[in-house]
């Protein structure tokens, strides 16, 4: 099949979170199997600066036409191997800059300006570099336009882009709001913008139109397609969801097993597999060192490692800090984002400096160093559409923790409940009972024989993208 991916992130090239890891891998195991991938991804500063980007050779020029202005844009054209191109949409003016969204707290003013223009770009190169897809699968918001832009141009040109298209939500939190005027800006119909199109309380929803349009419409896991069809999970778009039911499906995302493998991992100090688990302690002892604590502490280790945001829980997190501080463990987080927890969380790591340690930056090493050296891996959330490190860490021998929502449903399995199969422990997403759920940790953490065993069904799940791929590739032989 000839497929095409539009999407805001793309490892290595570009990440803030787990969309980048998702696109990087789906992509590149569907062109391991044969299908002509084309992933486009807008040319922020630091993808451009990626050695490998900033060596491509071929370039495309393009114009788009946005209301009534045209703007230029520079495509890097990079051929990453056989079956797989990754295009990349530059314009100075939107995308050269320090991250890709806003400035730390606030989102640039422009970006409907940004991602109206990419999602525009990739119509544009489709056209120019004559790329006939069997299947374009827009992203998350800033690809939301595309199945809609993708028809009106085969309506305009009498070429035929694509035969159908797929959008995926990764996360229905962020939804792409902005003022009515700025549905100008797509050039499309107004007669788009009532309440069966981009209409949204008086302003126009990116993510509706991608939902609304798209011939399937994606989540990243079962559990999450159900939620989002309820006023508590869907943040007002319940109700178009609900519209697609027959086309919604929930695909659980994999894990790159050539980055997320303990027995190859080259960032770890040692590696391990589930035979012989001896290098999981060096990685423990590292751990511990690296964050000033006692190398020879032989109590549970909790790690996390997330976006600073509300959406991962860290209110549970920091009602649970008596626990950290009265029981015999170690609790050590690394994370970017809001500066509310950042502060709440380096007080708490200050009071207790040989128990608790934060590190706030973006480390891919020290994330290695965490899912590996620790024992119990912490995932609060309120909401999670897939999430990966629940996977990363039954991988890794590192037992997750996590709330019964999303995602974390349809990857880890309870010990209790089912104690011949238990990955992991779950709890409802409220302060209480998570607490209670780091309590049934330390008991587990007791039992050495029953963690080995949890551990070891953990470490031979199979959580690989060749698996998780095969169900895309199925649903895109449907869809066509
Ligand atoms: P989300 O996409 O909602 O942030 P996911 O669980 O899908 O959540 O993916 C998060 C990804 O980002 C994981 O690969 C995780 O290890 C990584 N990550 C998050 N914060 C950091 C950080 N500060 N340093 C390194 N990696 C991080
Ligand atoms: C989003 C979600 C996360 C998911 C990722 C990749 O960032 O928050 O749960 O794993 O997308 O699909």
């Amino acid at each position: 099949m000839k497929i095409v991916h539009a999407a805001s992130e793309l490892y290595p090239y570009v990440k803030t979170g787990g969309l980048a890891d998702a696109i990087g891998s789906l992509a590149a195991t569907l062109a391991d199997k044969g299908h002509d991938v084309s992933v486009f991804v807008p040319g922020y500063r630091a993808a451009l600066k990626h050695k490998e980007v900033a060596g491509a050779e071929q370039r495309l020029g393009l114009r788009v036409e946005m209301g009534d202005r045209l703007y230029a844009g520079d495509v890097r054209v990079l051929p990453v191997k056989k079956g797989l191109t990754v295009y990349f949409i530059g314009r100075e003016e939107f995308f050269d800059r320090r991250f890709p969204y806003g400035n730390g707290e606030r989102d640039y003013e422009d970006n409907d300006a940004r991602f109206v223009f990419f999602c525009k770009a990739v119509v544009e190169v489709m056209r120019i570099a004559e790329i006939r897809a069997d299947v374009v699968h827009g992203h998350d918001w800033q690809a939301a336009l595309l199945p809609l832009l993708l028809r009106y141009e085969e309506r305009r040109s009498g070429i035929a882009l694509a035969m159908k298209t797929v959008f995926t939500i990764h996360n229905i939190a962020f939804q792409g709001v902005f003022p009515m005027r700025s549905f100008a800006l797509t050039n499309l119909p107004d007669e788009l913008l009532g309440i069966d199109g981009f209409e949204y309380y008086g302003q126009i929803n990116l993510m509706k139109g991608g939902i609304l349009f798209a011939d399937r419409v994606m989540t990243v896991s079962p559990q999450y397609a159900r939620e989002i069809q309820t006023p508590e999970f869907g943040c007002g778009l319940e109700g178009v969801v609900g519209t697609r039911a027959e086309d919604l499906v929930g695909l659980v995302n994999g894990i790159d097993t050539r980055v997320w493998n303990p027995a190859r991992d080259r960032l770890l100090p040692a590696r391990y597999a589930v035979h012989d688990l001896t290098g999981k302690s060096v990685c423990r002892a590292a751990l511990l060192k690296k964050h000033g604590m006692d190398e020879a502490y032989k109590g549970p280790i909790f790690g996390m490692v997330c976006r600073l945001t509300e959406q991962k829980g860290l209110d549970f997190l920091l009602a649970a800090r008596d626990f950290f501080v009265q029981q015999d463990c170690r609790l050590i987080v690394l994370g970017t984002g809001e500066k509310r927890y950042e502060s709440a969380l380096r007080e708490l790591a200050q009071a207790q400096p040989k128990k608790i340690a934060l590190s706030v930056k973006h480390d891919e090493e020290m994330s290695h160093l965490i899912e590996a050296g620790a024992d119990f891996f912490l995932m609060p959330s309120h909401f999670e559409p897939c999430g990966l490190n629940q996977m990363y860490s039954q991988a890794y021998g590192t037992v997750p923790v996590v709330t019964r929502v999303g995602g974390f449903v349809d990857t880890v399995t309870d010990i209790d409940e089912q104690p011949a199969d238990g990955t992991g422990i779950l709890c409802q997403p409220a302060a209480a009972d998570f607490i209670t759920a780091l309590q049934r940790a330390i008991q587990l953490y007791g039992d050495r024989d029953r963690l080995i065993e949890v551990i070891k069904r953990g470490m031979t799940r199979d959580f690989s993208w060749q698996k998780a791929t095969a169900a895309y590739e199925q649903l895109y032989q449907d869809t066509i």
